[in-house]
């Protein structure tokens, strides 16, 4: 189905636009009054991820009600263990928790490589339904935890400020490190190939924690999987965000991906000067810039906006909104993008 609002693809495909196409990483959910009333009629966030119909529903409603040119699907990057076999719950104000851990290679026995149309169906169902929905106004993004964020949380079983087991493991045991995140990645690249069939127009690898390991070990425990990923999936462009990861840029550049995401610590004229034009870039606002007045978030906005001028940009905020911000901010942000940046272009 052609796409109305297509001015993402097309900073992708490398076409000219009228103007930056924007969205928010974790715009589904967390912030819109609509969202939580959605959220307050079933269990949990599991539930609420696990029907469809939900989960499609939440999904559309930044599109509705902030106006950003594009959806992502409403899920998390834990369904992945789960699909292999290893369950989560989301302990309400605390986040993720595993009452499992892998730890041994007889925890890893216990792990398959998932069949997505089988356990992450309900994933595929939302994206079938969301497009439904959508009827072709902006594209949906699909995405996936990238390996080594899955592996820290499939290690830890939580959340963590050092993530020191799973880092501990790639000392002690690199063997077995290396046999957990093959079976990750032979997961992940089936299963975003499995999003792209329901309906998903492009995709983004999220490496939340690649911040935390130092550059040998983010060469080897990360980079070459997220690489393998980006290899096998060629149907749509790819979006790689490494949270942190400033040592790896030129590695990253070298990557088969289509787009880099920047945190908001990330220079915007270091990293274009590197990427020397062979990536779109997306980002990268300073998500507190969101508690900031009308005033200073309307000038940081523009600000961000001239320094990725030249550039193919796509933008966003440099890590996940945060639950807290007004709606009103947000908005601000994204008609701060959508006027000036016809302006300038
Ligand atoms: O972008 C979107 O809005 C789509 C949905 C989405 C969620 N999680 C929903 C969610 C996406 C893209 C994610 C990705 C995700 N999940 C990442 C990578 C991006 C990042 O922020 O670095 C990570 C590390 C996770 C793991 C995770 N899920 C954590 C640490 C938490 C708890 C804290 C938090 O951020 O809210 C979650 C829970 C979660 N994932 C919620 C939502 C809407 C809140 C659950 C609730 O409603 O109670």
């Amino acid at each position: 189905m052609q796409i109305k609002n297509d001015l993402l693809l097309r900073v992708i495909k490398g076409e000219k636009v009228e103007r930056t196409p924007v969205w928010l990483m974790r715009q589904a959910g967390r912030i819109l009054p609509e969202y939580r009333a959605v959220r307050a009629s079933v269990s949990g966030f599991i539930e609420l991820a696990k029907t469809p119909e939900l989960a499609a529903e939440v999904t559309i409603q930044p599109v509705d009600l902030l106006g950003v040119d594009a959806a992502i699907i409403f899920s998390d990057i834990l369904v992945v263990p789960e699909a292999m076999g290893l369950p989560y719950e989301m302990i309400e104000k605390k986040g993720p928790w595993f009452p499992d851990t892998i730890g041994s290679s007889a925890d890893l026995k216990r792990l398959q490589i998932a069949d997505p149309d089988e356990s992450l169906n309900y994933v595929l169902e939302a994206i079938r339904l969301t497009k439904k929905g959508l009827n072709g106004r902006v594209p949906l993004i699909g995405f996936a935890g990238a390996p080594w964020t899955i592996f820290a949380y499939m290690v830890e079983g939580s959340g963590s400020k050092t993530f020191s087991k799973a880092r501990a493991m790639l000392y002690q045991n690199p063997e077995l490190a290396h046999q957990l995140l093959d079976m990750i990645t032979k997961t992940t690249i089936k299963y975003l190939k499995a999003q792209v069939v329901a309906g998903a127009n492009l995709v983004q690898v999220f490496d939340s924690w690649a911040g935390i390991l130092p550059p040998h070990q983010y060469r080897e425990f990360s980079m070459e999987y997220i690489k393998r990923i980006c290899e096998a999936v060629t149907e749509v462009p790819v979006t790689v965000f490494a949270k942190g990861a400033y040592f790896a840029l030129e590695d990253i550049k070298n990557l088969p991906c289509d787009v880099v995401g920047l945190d908001w610590n990330m220079d915007i004229r270091t990293v274009s000067a590197q990427m020397e034009g062979e990536k779109v870039l997306q980002g990268n606002l300073d998500p507190a810039a969101l508690y900031a007045s009308d005033e200073v978030l309307i000038r940081q906005t523009k600000e961000m906006l001239d320094q990725f001028k030249g550039d193919r940009h796509i933008a966003n905020l440099g890590h996940g909104v945060y639950p807290d911000v007004s709606p009103e901010k947000v908005k601000l942000f994204i008609e701060t993008v959508k006027e000036y940046s016809g302006v300038i272009s």
